[in-house]
């Protein structure tokens, strides 16, 4: 199995990210660093604890990161997750186990990091990368050995896959969400988004799943209804566990479609999980079909990523110049990737698979 560190901010997306590393039976969740971004620190870690607790993990550690970014004020995103960061449901429980408190969280993810073998454990960040950023400017030695880092973050835009994004009225062009340009979690932090995407070190260890590729996976009507009903079970006798997780897609989607017309809300972040398994060698992965999940990044390119930190955070709906935009320009040789497509039905079969997992639990 691979040994993963997951760093979050809980999220409606990063719940099932939360699933997809508990319960994946080729991953070994080591840890969880909560950080700033979708709701307040103190609500993104009550959060992580709370979902832990429903899928039947609360062995999991949950240890609370940075309340804010390096250099700026925190941008949170209620019209999109709400004031708690998981509005939409009643049946969230609570964490029966407190987060950790007596250790610095970054050297907690490092020491977890290092005790790994080297060139073993993932790293995946699927919240602002301010946590990420502390850890590698703190502690370098982590960057040579880790096998790899995923991002859910950023977005390249234009004729980089055919998914467009979809405009406001009014707008000429749109790649980002939080602004025409920029990608949440790469807008909130852009200074942290920068010292890891331009670390010589990392870069080649890096992917980035962005905006182009989430906006391809979609949580449509048939796919909320899969969460709720299994193919034996009707909804009036699904679990409570399901029930949850249906709300949760229902009030994203409801948000999604308010803010941007939507049929469906992208589900962002559990991709940064399911990507790992591609490093996986084919051996394995031959015996395992449920790690092939047809990531393709048109056979190894490789990208150099620049991060726009010019400009200041303003209203999430206002145009704030191009701040936290990411431009990623094609490289020879080493660089971040960026898968262009996914094997959209064995995701959804992937995120099904855990969750009849976590009801075992
Ligand atoms: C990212 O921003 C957050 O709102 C989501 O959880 C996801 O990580 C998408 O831009
Ligand atoms: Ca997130």
């Amino acid at each position: 199995t691979i040994p993963v560190w997951l760093d979050c901010d809980p999220g409606h997306d990063d719940v099932f990210a939360i699933l997809l590393a508990a319960h994946h039976p080729s991953l070994n969740l080591l840890g969880i660093t909560t950080v700033h971004g979708n709701s307040s620190l103190a609500n993104t870690t009550a959060n992580a604890g709370s979902v832990l607790e429903a899928i039947g993990r609360p062995d999991v550690l949950v240890y609370p990161g940075s309340k804010k970014p390096f250099s700026r004020a925190a941008v949170h995103a209620p019209d999109i997750h709400g004031y708690s960061g998981l509005d939409g449901t009643d049946l969230l429980p609570k964490a029966s186990r407190p987060p950790v408190l007596d250790i610095n969280p970054i050297l907690a993810m490092r020491n977890a990091l290092l005790a790994q073998p080297p060139n073993t454990a993932w790293l995946v960040a699927t919240g602002t990368l301010t946590n990420i950023g502390l850890l590698f400017a703190t502690f370098p030695e982590v960057a040579d050995h880790i096998r790899g880092l995923s991002i859910m973050g950023g977005a390249v835009g234009e004729g980089f896959t055919d998914v467009p994004m979809s405009r406001l009225p009014g707008e000429e062009s749109r790649i980002g969400n939080t602004t025409p340009w920029a990608e949440f979690n790469i807008y909130c932090d852009p200074e942290a988004a920068q010292s890891i995407l331009s670390n010589p070190i990392l870069s080649p260890k890096t992917t980035l799943i962005a905006l182009d590729l989430t906006h391809q996976v979609l949580a449509t009507v048939p796919i909320q209804e899969r969460v709720l009903k299994t193919t034996t079970s009707q909804a009036s006798t699904a679990s409570k566990l399901r029930r949850m997780l249906y709300e949760l897609l229902v009030f994203f989607a409801n948000t999604y479609h308010s803010r941007f017309g939507m049929e469906g809300p992208p589900l962002h972040d559990p991709l940064a999980v399911a990507v790992v398994l591609s490093s996986l060698n084919s051996d394995y992965q031959q015996a395992h079909p449920d790690t092939v999940l047809g990531f393709n990044d048109k056979n190894g390119e490789r990208f150099a990523v620049q991060v726009v930190t010019d400009g200041q955070h303003g209203s999430t709906t206002a145009v704030t110049g191009q701040l936290g935009r990411t431009i990623a320009k094609p490289v020879e040789g080493q660089g971040v990737s960026i898968p262009r497509a996914v094997d959209n039905d064995a995701f959804w079969d992937l995120v099904l698979l855990c969750l009849e997992r976590a009801e075992q639990c």
